[in-house]
Protein backbone atom coordinates (compact mmCIF):
# COMPACT_ATOMS: atom_id res chain seq x y z
CA UNK A 1 0.00 0.00 0.00
CA UNK A 2 2.47 2.32 0.96
CA UNK A 3 5.74 3.60 -1.26
CA UNK A 4 7.26 4.83 2.01
CA UNK A 5 6.40 6.40 5.04
CA UNK A 6 4.84 9.41 3.65
CA UNK A 7 2.79 8.42 0.88
CA UNK A 8 -0.16 6.13 -0.12
CA UNK A 9 -1.48 4.74 -2.99
CA UNK A 10 -4.36 6.01 -4.72
CA UNK A 11 -4.85 5.01 -8.24
CA UNK A 12 -2.94 1.56 -9.78
CA UNK A 13 -0.95 1.50 -12.62
CA UNK A 14 -3.40 0.16 -14.86
CA UNK A 15 -6.47 2.64 -13.85
CA UNK A 16 -3.53 5.13 -14.60
CA UNK A 17 -2.78 3.91 -18.19
CA UNK A 18 -6.35 3.50 -18.74
CA UNK A 19 -7.55 7.36 -17.35
CA UNK A 20 -4.57 9.17 -20.18
CA UNK A 21 -5.86 6.74 -22.68
CA UNK A 22 -9.12 8.11 -22.17
CA UNK A 23 -7.77 11.67 -22.13
CA UNK A 24 -6.07 11.63 -25.52
CA UNK A 25 -8.71 9.34 -27.13
CA UNK A 26 -11.09 12.56 -25.40
CA UNK A 27 -9.35 15.13 -26.64
CA UNK A 28 -8.90 13.61 -30.67
CA UNK A 29 -12.77 12.82 -30.47
CA UNK A 30 -13.60 16.02 -29.05
CA UNK A 31 -11.62 18.44 -31.47
CA UNK A 32 -12.89 16.47 -34.56
CA UNK A 33 -16.20 16.99 -33.11
CA UNK A 34 -16.21 20.43 -32.14
CA UNK A 35 -14.75 20.97 -35.78
CA UNK A 36 -18.06 19.81 -37.42
CA UNK A 37 -20.04 21.75 -34.76
CA UNK A 38 -18.85 24.94 -35.37
CA UNK A 39 -17.97 26.04 -38.53
CA UNK A 40 -15.49 28.72 -37.53
CA UNK A 41 -13.11 26.38 -36.34
CA UNK A 42 -13.69 23.84 -38.89
CA UNK A 43 -9.85 23.86 -39.29
CA UNK A 44 -9.53 21.70 -36.34
CA UNK A 45 -9.97 18.73 -37.94
CA UNK A 46 -7.30 18.70 -39.67
CA UNK A 47 -5.55 17.53 -35.80
CA UNK A 48 -6.19 13.59 -37.31
CA UNK A 49 -4.48 14.33 -40.58
CA UNK A 50 -6.92 15.27 -42.71
CA UNK A 51 -10.60 16.02 -42.42
CA UNK A 52 -11.84 12.92 -44.16
CA UNK A 53 -9.28 10.57 -42.03
CA UNK A 54 -11.13 12.56 -38.87
CA UNK A 55 -14.73 11.58 -39.99
CA UNK A 56 -13.39 7.88 -39.95
CA UNK A 57 -11.61 7.94 -36.82
CA UNK A 58 -14.10 9.71 -34.75
CA UNK A 59 -16.76 7.08 -34.34
CA UNK A 60 -13.63 4.79 -33.34
CA UNK A 61 -12.03 7.16 -30.91
CA UNK A 62 -15.60 7.76 -29.39
CA UNK A 63 -15.77 3.62 -28.63
CA UNK A 64 -12.31 3.81 -27.53
CA UNK A 65 -13.02 6.05 -24.69
CA UNK A 66 -16.39 4.21 -23.98
CA UNK A 67 -14.69 1.14 -23.43
CA UNK A 68 -11.91 3.14 -20.95
CA UNK A 69 -15.19 4.21 -18.96
CA UNK A 70 -16.40 0.90 -18.84
CA UNK A 71 -13.39 0.02 -17.33
CA UNK A 72 -12.85 3.06 -14.96
CA UNK A 73 -16.40 2.06 -14.10
CA UNK A 74 -15.78 -1.35 -13.23
CA UNK A 75 -12.97 0.03 -10.99
CA UNK A 76 -14.64 3.37 -9.50
CA UNK A 77 -17.96 2.77 -9.12
CA UNK A 78 -18.12 1.33 -5.21
CA UNK A 79 -16.01 4.53 -4.28
CA UNK A 80 -18.78 6.79 -5.83
CA UNK A 81 -22.03 5.25 -4.57
CA UNK A 82 -24.05 7.97 -2.57
CA UNK A 83 -23.31 7.96 0.89
CA UNK A 84 -25.02 9.43 4.28
CA UNK A 85 -21.84 11.71 4.86
CA UNK A 86 -21.74 13.43 0.87
CA UNK A 87 -24.71 15.43 2.75
CA UNK A 88 -21.88 17.14 5.27
CA UNK A 89 -19.66 17.88 2.21
CA UNK A 90 -22.41 19.72 0.25
CA UNK A 91 -23.40 20.95 3.64
CA UNK A 92 -20.09 22.71 3.87
CA UNK A 93 -19.34 23.18 0.30
CA UNK A 94 -18.53 26.86 0.59
CA UNK A 95 -15.78 25.80 3.70
CA UNK A 96 -14.62 23.82 0.80
CA UNK A 97 -14.12 26.17 -1.85
CA UNK A 98 -12.82 28.44 0.68
CA UNK A 99 -10.20 25.50 1.56
CA UNK A 100 -11.18 26.01 5.09
CA UNK A 101 -10.10 23.07 7.31
CA UNK A 102 -10.89 22.70 10.70
CA UNK A 103 -14.24 22.43 13.01
CA UNK A 104 -16.70 19.29 12.01
CA UNK A 105 -14.79 16.69 9.94
CA UNK A 106 -16.11 16.13 6.68
CA UNK A 107 -16.07 12.95 6.44
CA UNK A 108 -15.09 12.56 2.93
CA UNK A 109 -14.81 8.80 1.51
CA UNK A 110 -12.10 8.18 -1.33
CA UNK A 111 -14.04 10.68 -3.74
CA UNK A 112 -15.92 13.71 -2.81
CA UNK A 113 -19.62 14.13 -3.72
CA UNK A 114 -18.86 16.84 -6.92
CA UNK A 115 -16.63 14.12 -7.84
CA UNK A 116 -19.53 11.89 -7.58
CA UNK A 117 -22.04 13.78 -9.06
CA UNK A 118 -19.41 14.49 -11.79
CA UNK A 119 -18.35 10.24 -12.07
CA UNK A 120 -22.17 9.68 -13.04
CA UNK A 121 -22.80 12.69 -15.37
CA UNK A 122 -19.66 11.23 -17.35
CA UNK A 123 -21.04 7.65 -17.45
CA UNK A 124 -24.39 9.37 -18.60
CA UNK A 125 -23.48 11.19 -21.16
CA UNK A 126 -20.64 8.37 -22.57
CA UNK A 127 -23.81 6.26 -22.65
CA UNK A 128 -25.86 8.94 -24.73
CA UNK A 129 -22.78 9.47 -27.33
CA UNK A 130 -22.59 5.87 -27.90
CA UNK A 131 -26.20 5.25 -28.53
CA UNK A 132 -26.94 8.35 -30.30
CA UNK A 133 -23.18 7.51 -32.47
CA UNK A 134 -23.94 3.94 -33.54
CA UNK A 135 -27.81 5.19 -34.58
CA UNK A 136 -26.04 7.69 -37.05
CA UNK A 137 -22.91 6.00 -38.14
CA UNK A 138 -23.60 6.28 -41.94
CA UNK A 139 -20.41 3.63 -42.68
CA UNK A 140 -22.68 0.55 -41.09
CA UNK A 141 -25.64 1.42 -39.10
CA UNK A 142 -27.71 4.83 -39.86
CA UNK A 143 -29.85 3.58 -43.01
CA UNK A 144 -31.51 1.16 -40.71
CA UNK A 145 -33.22 3.98 -38.78
CA UNK A 146 -36.19 6.35 -40.42
CA UNK A 147 -35.21 10.00 -40.60
CA UNK A 148 -37.08 11.22 -37.72
CA UNK A 149 -34.94 8.72 -35.40
CA UNK A 150 -31.48 10.14 -37.14
CA UNK A 151 -32.06 13.56 -36.52
CA UNK A 152 -33.26 12.35 -32.56
CA UNK A 153 -29.94 10.91 -32.38
CA UNK A 154 -27.69 13.95 -34.00
CA UNK A 155 -29.31 16.24 -31.56
CA UNK A 156 -29.09 13.84 -28.45
CA UNK A 157 -25.28 13.44 -29.74
CA UNK A 158 -24.26 17.28 -30.05
CA UNK A 159 -26.72 17.73 -26.59
CA UNK A 160 -24.70 15.04 -25.06
CA UNK A 161 -20.92 15.87 -26.55
CA UNK A 162 -20.93 19.22 -25.53
CA UNK A 163 -22.20 18.49 -22.05
CA UNK A 164 -19.62 15.94 -21.50
CA UNK A 165 -16.94 18.62 -22.76
CA UNK A 166 -17.72 21.49 -20.39
CA UNK A 167 -18.26 18.76 -17.31
CA UNK A 168 -14.32 17.88 -18.58
CA UNK A 169 -13.59 21.18 -18.40
CA UNK A 170 -15.23 21.71 -15.00
CA UNK A 171 -13.38 17.86 -14.03
CA UNK A 172 -9.76 19.49 -15.07
CA UNK A 173 -10.30 22.57 -13.25
CA UNK A 174 -11.29 20.90 -9.86
CA UNK A 175 -7.84 18.67 -10.59
CA UNK A 176 -6.28 21.40 -10.81
CA UNK A 177 -7.30 23.54 -7.98
CA UNK A 178 -6.68 20.85 -5.36
CA UNK A 179 -2.92 20.49 -5.62
CA UNK A 180 -1.56 16.97 -5.33
CA UNK A 181 -3.75 15.25 -7.42
CA UNK A 182 -2.80 15.52 -11.00
CA UNK A 183 0.58 13.88 -9.21
CA UNK A 184 -1.79 11.09 -7.83
CA UNK A 185 -3.20 10.31 -11.07
CA UNK A 186 0.21 10.41 -12.56
CA UNK A 187 2.35 8.61 -10.08
CA UNK A 188 -0.94 6.92 -8.71
CA UNK A 189 0.79 8.11 -4.98
CA UNK A 190 -0.79 11.07 -2.87
CA UNK A 191 0.61 12.38 0.74
CA UNK A 192 -0.77 11.09 3.76
CA UNK A 193 -1.37 15.22 4.70
CA UNK A 194 -3.26 15.12 1.21
CA UNK A 195 -5.14 12.07 2.31
CA UNK A 196 -6.09 13.31 5.37
CA UNK A 197 -6.84 17.00 4.30
CA UNK A 198 -9.06 16.05 0.87
CA UNK A 199 -10.40 12.71 1.90
CA UNK A 200 -10.68 12.38 5.55
CA UNK A 201 -12.65 9.44 5.73
CA UNK A 202 -10.99 7.40 3.30
CA UNK A 203 -7.59 8.17 5.44
CA UNK A 204 -8.92 7.14 8.67
CA UNK A 205 -9.79 3.64 6.77
CA UNK A 206 -6.71 3.20 5.32
CA UNK A 207 -5.28 3.99 8.49
CA UNK A 208 -7.28 1.62 10.30
CA UNK A 209 -6.27 -1.36 7.91
CA UNK A 210 -2.91 -0.85 8.20
CA UNK A 211 -3.28 -0.77 12.06
CA UNK A 212 -4.87 -4.06 12.52
CA UNK A 213 -2.45 -5.75 9.81
CA UNK A 214 0.25 -4.89 11.82
CA UNK A 215 -1.70 -6.27 15.02
CA UNK A 216 -2.24 -9.20 12.68
CA UNK A 217 1.47 -9.54 12.25
CA UNK A 218 2.13 -9.50 15.74
C1 LIG B 1 -6.33 16.88 -19.03
C2 LIG B 1 -7.43 16.22 -18.70
C3 LIG B 1 -7.68 15.54 -17.38
C4 LIG B 1 -7.05 15.70 -16.15
C5 LIG B 1 -5.92 16.67 -15.80
C6 LIG B 1 -7.67 14.78 -15.24
C7 LIG B 1 -7.32 14.59 -13.92
C8 LIG B 1 -7.83 13.64 -13.06
C9 LIG B 1 -7.39 13.40 -11.71
C10 LIG B 1 -6.27 14.17 -11.03
C11 LIG B 1 -8.14 12.42 -11.18
C12 LIG B 1 -8.02 11.78 -9.79
C13 LIG B 1 -8.81 12.58 -8.77
C14 LIG B 1 -8.55 12.08 -7.37
O1 LIG B 1 -7.66 11.25 -7.16
O2 LIG B 1 -9.27 12.53 -6.45
C15 LIG B 1 -9.09 12.01 -12.20
C16 LIG B 1 -10.05 11.04 -12.04
C17 LIG B 1 -10.97 10.70 -13.00
N1 LIG B 1 -11.04 11.20 -14.29
FE1 LIG B 1 -9.84 12.62 -15.10
N2 LIG B 1 -8.67 14.10 -15.90
C18 LIG B 1 -8.69 14.54 -17.21
C19 LIG B 1 -9.56 14.11 -18.21
C20 LIG B 1 -10.54 13.16 -18.04
C21 LIG B 1 -11.43 12.72 -19.08
C22 LIG B 1 -11.41 13.24 -20.53
C23 LIG B 1 -12.26 11.80 -18.52
C24 LIG B 1 -13.41 11.05 -19.14
C25 LIG B 1 -13.99 11.32 -20.29
C26 LIG B 1 -11.89 11.66 -17.13
C27 LIG B 1 -12.50 10.80 -16.24
C28 LIG B 1 -12.09 10.60 -14.93
C29 LIG B 1 -12.77 9.69 -14.02
C30 LIG B 1 -14.00 8.82 -14.33
C31 LIG B 1 -12.05 9.75 -12.80
C32 LIG B 1 -12.36 8.99 -11.51
C33 LIG B 1 -13.12 9.93 -10.59
C34 LIG B 1 -14.13 9.22 -9.74
O3 LIG B 1 -14.14 7.99 -9.70
O4 LIG B 1 -14.97 9.93 -9.10
N3 LIG B 1 -10.83 12.50 -16.87
N4 LIG B 1 -8.87 12.78 -13.33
Amino acid sequence: MTRHDDSILRTKFAERLCHWAVVLCFFLAAVSGISWFFPTVSWMSGLLGTPQLARLLHPFLGIAVFAGLCYMFARFVGYNLPARTDAIWFRRIRDVLMNRHGGEPLRIGKYNAGQKVLFWLIMASILVLLVSGLVMWRAYFAEYFPIVVLRLAILAHAVAGIGLILLILGHIYLALWVRGSITGMVTGYVSRAWARQHHDRWHGELEAKQASARGGEQ
